[in-house]
């Protein structure tokens, strides 16, 4: 792999110390970084290399998914560790990184090809890249790329102005726009589940699957972010992007051999497909909650509008369920049923395929026959399960559901930002979020969101504890369905 200089914005902050420290520590043990790395960190504060290296030894020890056992591995792989002070919108700063860099590189015999992460708050993004771009930090000799973290951009008008500024300074191909779902081990199996797996593959359209339910439900309330997330929602927090991710990666179809260019052209038909809700559609499509106060896990819990600074009147939601249909050959007529929430009964985040009953009460006792699932678990655990029939060994004329189940565990299972980190390295971009998508999810959702601002969705309290409004049982039971697993 080509040497890198990582330069990593915002290196004090927690996304830092909790994920990216420790997944560039695994993918270093797991020697999957480059021969020649180094990484520079940079922050508002002050702060010595000795300082910063002993921050990052510690958020190692923390959070790390490998033990942190051997002294010298973790010396060998702090050594290149710099620390220096940036106010994004000095320009004097950028120089002095410029020429830390360079001095670096020309200490290690490194190619200029320089990583900027910008683990920053989005308001930033533009300012940075303006000044990356002014100041020469990506150098002629060598590749740059800028990798950024939701949220891009509140809105469709808002995200295609932060787009515009950022494209003044990098290629759509150099900009790695993580969606830490596309991270997830079983987000990244999806494709090969059904492009290597025959007996799927046969079965992967609207001939014979007759529902598919994702759900990403967190026990989590606001927690800390109320300032955050009082602004954006269930809507924009998690189903522009994560779940509609989640969608594209399920539903695309791919060739043989497909390469990053191919998986990101795939999700685009997706998203193009997918059916617009009409204004009078809303209300019956999209199922906007909020959390009351409830029991979880027998712990009593309070309400949103309880929540350290949320107003008592707030109208933010905390729960979204939206049913939407992809038009295209294959997905046409199969209800896609998809939910986002927090302060739920659970944490899970699955997917789960309803295969049609062709031949449903055709016989006796048929009623005690379930349909086929396939259910996918993406996180806290990774599965993939089939369920099947078999006869009740008790009752020979009855029916029995039987499971065939794969389950992946362990510590050798890596974490999201390792595979994610890791692929920005080798410049690979299939697992990122491309500007297309992002667009087009935007300007999806958009009907949504103004709906919401203008009150057209009615907004359900559900108990925390609970698996959301009556209103998101009632989004299948109106097509004879039910969500699985909500018991
Ligand atoms: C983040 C959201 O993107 O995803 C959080 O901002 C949410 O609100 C989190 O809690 C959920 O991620 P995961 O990996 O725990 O499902």
């Amino acid at each position: 792999m080509e040497s890198t200089t990582f330069v990593l914005f915002g290196a004090t902050g927690d996304l830092a110390k909790r994920k990216i420290y420790p997944a560039l520590y695994n993918l270093f043990v797991d020697q999957k970084l480059p021969h020649s790395f180094s990484v520079i960190g940079l922050g508002r504060r002050e702060l010595s290399d000795e300082a910063f290296q002993a921050n990052v030894e510690q958020s190692l020890r923390m959070f790390s998914r490998r033990e942190v056992k051997d002294p010298v591995l973790v010396k060998k792989f702090l050594r290149t560790f710099r620390y220096s002070v940036l106010d994004v919108s000095r320009k004097e700063d950028y120089q002095k990184l410029l020429q830390l860099i360079e001095q670096q590189e020309a200490e290690l015999r490194m190619a200029p090809n320089r990583m900027f992460y910008l683990s920053v708050g989005p308001e930033f993004f533009e300012t940075i890249a303006a000044n990356i771009q002014e100041s020469g930090l990506g150098s002629a000799d060598g590749w740059k790329r800028l990798v950024i973290e939701k949220p891009f951009g509140h809105d469709l008008q808002s995200a295609r102005a932060l787009n515009n500024n950022l494209s003044k300074a990098f290629t759509e191909d150099e900009i790695f726009r993580i969606d830490h779902y596309l991270g997830k081990p079983m987000v990244q199996k999806l494709e090969v589940l059904q492009q290597s797996n025959p007996v799927l593959q046969a079965l992967w359209d609207n001939r014979y699957i007759a529902n598919v339910q994702i759900t990403a439900n967190e026990i989590v309330g606001v927690e800390e972010r109320a300032g955050y997330y009082d602004h954006v929602g269930a809507v924009r927090d998690m189903f522009q992007n994560h779940m509609l991710q989640l969608l594209m990666m399920l539903t695309i179809h791919l060739p043989n051999n497909s390469t990053s260019e191919n998986v990101r052209f795939k999700k685009k038909l997706v998203m193009e497909a997918l059916e617009l809700l009409q204004k009078e559609d809303l209300s019956s499509h999209v199922v906007r909650g909020q959390y009351g106060a409830g029991t979880i896990q027998g712990k009593p819990v309070i309400g949103y509008n309880s929540e350290p600074n949320i107003a008592a009147t707030s109208r933010n939601d905390t729960f979204i369920a939206v049913k939407l249909q992809i038009d295209d050959y294959s997905w046409r007529g199969v209800p896609f049923y998809i939910r986002t929430g927090k302060r739920m009964k659970d944490k899970s985040t699955r997917i789960v395929i309803e295969f049609k009953e062709p031949l449903k009460q055709s016989k006796a006792n048929d009623d005690t026959k379930k349909p086929n699932l396939l259910v996918i678990e993406i996180s806290p655990n990774e599965s993939i399960s089939l369920q099947l029939n078999t006869r009740n060994p008790q009752n020979k004329g009855e029916f029995k559901p039987m499971h065939i189940d794969f389950h992946e565990s362990g510590d050798n299972v890596p974490e999201a930002y390792e595979n994610l980190i890791g692929d920005a390295l080798h410049g690979d971009s299939t697992f990122f979020a491309h500007w297309d998508e992002v667009e087009l999810s935007w300007q999806w959702v958009q009907p949504i969101l103004d709906a919401y601002e203008e009150n057209r969705v009615p907004l359900h309290l559900y108990a925390a504890g609970s698996n959301g409004p009556a209103e998101s049982d009632e989004l299948l039971a109106q097509d004879g369905y039910h969500w699985w697993f909500d018991e």
